[in-house]
């Protein structure tokens, strides 16, 4: 019963629609509009819509205006409630639109033709823009072929329905109508939900209307906002509506925007027959509180309403964290608080307060009843996991970091504790962002987790380095604008001074690499031993890659990869902070005759397997893929335990793309564990880690380099070569000779069949890191190996 008059009010539209087309307006076949030329866009028959060519950039865009000034023909003085192609780029002001058989098509400048009504079902014959900003091709029996209305960006105008299945995107800003952080989506379950954009969790959405059933989401031109039953059972559920007045000699035109912000509004234009001029007015909003829209300050700050004539909203830091610069969200200051659980951590810490706290859709990891607040306080100090407690009415939730949805609220009783070192200053611990709306949008359209972007960025399993890298980079550049993973938040953000202290000047150096040198450094607040790598031979290029790259770095986590614990940039100064390996590189206890005791056989074998699950964790398992591009002993460290660690992973990128570079990639190793693509100039893939695998594997089994001078015989000279004359002539109990007495020959053998496989000049011939695992660990069988081709010995 309840939805009757809506039904009414639609099938009047639906009359009206019919009845105010206006023949006279149509685009014939043929007709075209430039933005040089005197008709930019066609306009409806009232006026108030127009389709064409809006300026954007420095460019135009394709798309419908609802102009606010009729008065004024100014593009400033329009709102732009559709777009074709939104994520397309702009077009110049030589392109066209041409209005064809095949649909209306925009020709660019460089000739091509884009279709800007897609999948006609039959020839167009003509077009209109409708005075309810629908905008239709008709075919040769004047049948609606294609409307706007079918495929809605932003807005949904008077008339509009967002049928079961389809989603509003909010725009990147009012200026840019490119597709933003938010949607809306009628879900097919039908609950009408925001979300941040392509998270469909729970946690990430931040409204709903709580409905259920087969859903539409319907503006009647009269400015009833109301979810419909498609079916017709059920009932509807009004969310406003706007009261047209239809009583005076005015034009009221009603939309529903998705805001660049987050907010879903209804708005009212109210334009007068006489002055051809418009009052614009909001009618309802899904949200008052803009803290409420997930995500809108970033990672480790949050959101405080603060009450007033005109509510503000701004973000803060934590207590003990920094804004960055140039991203939304806050670092933690300071050193690693190492997490050993030995220590008192109440010497160290302190909770500071902050009231009305809320952190929706963060999950605490421990929730308690505690009944004072004061005992919920002490619990987090005492856990060295806790980095935040909230307390709400006897409950008491522990929290890790990072933190992303918090906000404050005068209504909100809850008081969330920040756990701070306690040699931190704790004065004015927020820096105010006043929020303009133009830094909310960089907020906005900067703190979006687009680990989506950066993966696609990392995620080329085929390259080549060199000749497609400054490509890449802009790639990269392009996508990670839109912001970078929370795990670069869950990082260390160190000042440069802070890592001096830590190095002692830099004094205590580990080794030189790549990359630049290695200095082994404590941690002040945790005794914690780091090594700290100074960045030299990299690419001069801007911050926001670098954390891009070092984000992909901190993403990884595996057993056998030296973790990357925080970082610091200051202007050209770029240095890492990793877990410090005690044990040192595997070339130094290989090859180094100082060093006393080699590895036994087992541990050999071990750091075999070691390092082949951080190659296939690397090449399939972590996400993104990353070709190391750079394996050998030198950058295979051991901890306390003999556990072998891969490190330098995920920086080759970062390498000044040169030719000289490209010599010290490898530096003297380079003949040795370059796969012969590098010196060919070929595609450089996952398979080259394979080749290097593979030099590195017969080094590790036989304990000697791969290229040895001082050999008995000359045939011993080069280890890939004589490996594969001793397991033809059966044999391979002499790469092995003077070794401990537990070597395993069934084991050995079957090592250098794998090795002689991993080191196939071509590299079609090599193995994927995952079988390398299965033959390693016997769990297939190994065919023979073919001889792998000489490697020429150009540089040793
Ligand atoms: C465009 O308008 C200008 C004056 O506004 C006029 O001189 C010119 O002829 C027009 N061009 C076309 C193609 O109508
Ligand atoms: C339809 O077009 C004619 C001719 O241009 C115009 O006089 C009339 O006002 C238009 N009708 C409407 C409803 O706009
Ligand atoms: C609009 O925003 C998108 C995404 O952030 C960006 O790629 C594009 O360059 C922007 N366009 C303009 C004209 O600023
Ligand atoms: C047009 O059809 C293609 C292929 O069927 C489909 O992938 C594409 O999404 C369609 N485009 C629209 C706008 O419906
Ligand atoms: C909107 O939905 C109603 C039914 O709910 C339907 O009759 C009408 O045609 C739809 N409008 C458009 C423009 O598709
Ligand atoms: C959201 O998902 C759509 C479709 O999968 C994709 O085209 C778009 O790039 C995604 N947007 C973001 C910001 O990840
Ligand atoms: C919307 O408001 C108008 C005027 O207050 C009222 O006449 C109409 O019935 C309302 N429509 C619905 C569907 O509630
Ligand atoms: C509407 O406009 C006409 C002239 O265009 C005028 O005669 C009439 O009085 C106006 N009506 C109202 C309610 O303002
Ligand atoms: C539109 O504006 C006129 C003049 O200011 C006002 O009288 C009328 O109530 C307004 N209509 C609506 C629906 O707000
Ligand atoms: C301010 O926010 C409160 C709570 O969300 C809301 O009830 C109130 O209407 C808002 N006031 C203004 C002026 O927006
Ligand atoms: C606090 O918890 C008690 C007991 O669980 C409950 O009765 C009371 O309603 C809660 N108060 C608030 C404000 O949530």
């Amino acid at each position: 019963m309840a939805y009757a008059p809506a039904v009414v009010f639609l099938l009047c539209a639906l009359t009206i629609v019919k009845a105010e087309r206006n023949h006279s307006n149509v685009i014939k076949l043929g007709s075209s509009l430039s933005p040089n030329s005197n008709l930019s866009s066609w306009l409806s028959p009232s006026g108030h819509f127009g389709f064409g060519f809006y300026p954007q950039g420095n460019g135009f865009a394709v798309g419908i205006q609802l102009v606010n000034d009729l008065s004024l023909t100014k593009a400033e003085q329009s709102i732009v409630v559709w777009t074709a192609q939104r994520d397309g780029p702009l077009v110049s002001s030589n392109s066209m639109l041409l209005l064809t058989r095949d649909g209306l098509l925009l020709q660019t400048e460089q000739g091509k033709q884009v279709p800007i009504t897609e999948n006609l079902s039959k020839e167009a014959r003509s077009a209109a823009m409708l005075d309810y900003g629908n905008f239709v091709v008709y075919d040769h029996r004047s049948q609606v072929i294609w409307q706007s209305f079918d495929s809605p960006t932003d807005t949904i105008l008077g008339g509009q329905n967002l049928t079961s299945g389809m989603y509003l995107v909010s725009s990147v800003s009012s200026n840019n109508h490119s597709s933003g952080r938010y949607w809306l989506q009628m879900q097919t379950d039908g609950n009408l939900v925001s979300y941040q954009i392509n998270i469909t969790t729970p946690e990430a959405s931040y409204w709903s209307s709580n409905t259920h059933g087969d859903m539409t989401l319907s503006l009647e031109v009269r400015g009833f906002l109301v979810l419909l039953p498609e079916t017709g059972t059920g009932s509807a559920h009004p969310l406003a509506n706007g009261s047209y007045d239809p009583r005076n000699n005015r034009t009221i035109i009603y939309r529903a925007t998705l805001e660049a912000e987050g907010i879903f509004r209804l708005y009212l234009h109210n334009y007068s027959v006489m002055s051809r001029s418009s009052k614009v007015l909001i009618v309802w909003s899904n949200l008052d509180d803009q803290c409420e829209v997930k995500g809108v300050c970033g990672f480790n700050s949050y959101c405080a309403l603060i009450f007033g004539k005109t509510n503000k909203t701004e973000c803060h830091c934590y207590p003990g964290f920094n804004p960055n610069d140039e991203f939304p969200g806050c670092y933690k200051n300071g050193g690693y608080d190492g997490c050993t659980g030995n220590e008192d951590q109440r010497l160290r810490y302190n909770m500071a307060s902050i009231d009305h706290m809320s952190w929706p859709g963060d999950h605490p990891y421990s929730v308690v009843r505690l009944e004072k607040l004061q005992v919920c306080s002490d619990s987090c100090l005492k856990d060295c996991s806790c980095k935040a407690v909230l307390y709400i009415n006897g409950s008491c939730n522990k929290y890790k970091l990072p933190l992303r949805y918090g906000r404050t609220s005068p209504g909100i009783s809850a008081t969330g504790f920040i756990k701070v070192a306690e040699t931190h200053n704790l004065q004015p611990l927020v820096k105010n962002e006043t929020k303009n709306s133009r830094g909310l949008i960089v907020i906005l359209a900067l703190s979006l987790g687009s680990i989506a972007c950066i993966c696609f960025a990392f995620a080329v399993s085929s390259f080549t380095i060199y000749v497609y890298r400054l490509k890449r980079y802009k790639k990269l550049l392009d996508h990670t604008k839109v912001g970078l993973a929370e795990e670069l938040f869950s990082l260390q953000s160190f000042s440069y001074s802070e890592l001096e202290d830590v190095t002692h000047g830099f004094k205590d150096e580990l080794g030189r690499g790549t990359f630049g040198a290695v200095y082994k450094g404590t941690l002040s607040t945790s005794n914690k031993v780091v090594a700290v790598k100074r960045l030299e031979k990299v690419v001069e290029e801007g911050v926001r890659e670098f954390k891009a790259e070092i984000t992909t770095i901190g993403r990884t986590h595996h057993r056998n990869l030296v973790q990357l614990l925080g970082f610091c940039i200051e202007g050209s100064r770029k240095l890492l902070v990793y877990e410090y390996m005690s044990n040192g590189s595997l070339a130094r206890l290989l090859f180094n005759k100082a060093v006393p005791v080699r590895p036994s056989w087992r541990e050999r074998v071990g750091i075999v397997l070691d390092v082949a699950k951080a190659v296939l964790y690397l090449h399939e398992e972590c996400g993104v893929h990353i070709i190391h591009c750079n394996l050998k002993p030198q950058n295979i460290l051991l901890d306390h335990t003999w556990t072998a660690k891969i490190s330098d992973f995920g920086l080759a990128r970062l390498l000044v793309p040169n030719d000289e570079t490209k010599i010290s990639i490898g530096g003297e190793q380079r003949s040795t564990y370059l796969a012969p693509e590098w010196q060919k100039n070929a595609l450089i893939s996952v398979k080259s880690d394979i080749y290097s695998f593979g030099i590195v594997l017969l080094e590790t089994v036989c304990c000697r380099k791969n290229i040895e001078l001082k050999v008995s015989a000359p045939d011993e000279m080069i280890l890939s070569s004589w490996a594969y004359k001793c397991f033809k002539a059966r044999e391979v109990y002499k790469l092995v000779e003077d070794d401990d007495q537990n070597v395993d020959l069934k084991t050995l053998e079957r090592m250098i069949k794998v090795g002689l496989w991993c080191v196939q000049d071509d590299p079609g011939l090599r193995p994927l890191m995952k079988n390398v695992i299965l033959m390693l660990e016997g769990t297939t069988g190994i065919p023979v190996p073919p001889s792998p081709e000489l490697p020429k010995p150009v540089d040793f």
